[in-house]
């Protein structure tokens, strides 16, 4: 496998301990590995603008040489083949994730059979982890500690200020753009 490039895409927003130990188990299976935020207009307002999330996984991986982080648009089997990369890694946590993964997965194949899926399972203590249960628990005030790296919940916390102090000015000032 050393001389596969893998791609590990997501939205990362924002990049978890679960991420990371899947980033981790890539860097020793294969030769390199690009990991890949998609530019994802389908989804609501991310927490986290691109290149923010780019910063947190390149100061969250400086010491996997054979690891990169990258920003992408559009269809990820088109991006593959642009970095000459045959694997497209995910991470399967449990059961629930695996029929939109066997979707997407079956779907990239058939539009691009040179690049093979390739399914990885993080710690089992980080099976019930998801970016989307770290933004609301953050938004509720809840702990992170865990969940993400230190820098992250920094950040996180930070991001949530700044929005709570942003609701406030435009609660003070209704003229103001929301
Ligand atoms: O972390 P996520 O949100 O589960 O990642 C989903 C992602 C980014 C891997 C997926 O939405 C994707 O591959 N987007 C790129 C556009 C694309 O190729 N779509 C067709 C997939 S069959």
């Amino acid at each position: 496998m050393k001389d596969i490039i893998a791609i590990y895409p997501g939205s990362f927003d924002p990049v978890t301990n679960g991420h990371l130990d899947l980033i981790h188990r890539g860097s020793k299976l294969f030769g390199r590995l690009i990991v890949a935020i998609a530019r994802n207009m389908d989804k609501a307002e991310p927490l986290f603008e691109l290149p923010e999330r780019k910063e947190m996984l390149e100061a969250m991986t400086p010491e996997l040489d054979n690891v990169t982080v990258d920003i992408f648009d559009g269809l990820l089997v088109r991006y593959c083949i642009e970095k000459n990369a045959n694997a497209v890694l995910r991470g399967i946590r449990a059961v629930s994730d695996y029929e939109f993964e066997l979707q997407m997965a079956l779907m990239n194949r058939k539009m691009e059979p040179r690049v093979e899926t390739v399914f990885m399972m993080p710690a089992e203590k980080y099976s019930y982890l998801s970016s989307r249960i770290v933004r609301e628990i953050a938004r509720l005030g809840g702990p992170l500690t865990g969940l993400v790296p230190e820098m992250v919940e920094e950040r996180v916390r930070q991001k949530f200020a700044q929005k709570e102090l942003h609701l406030t000015a435009v609660n003070l000032n209704p003229g103001t753009k929301s």
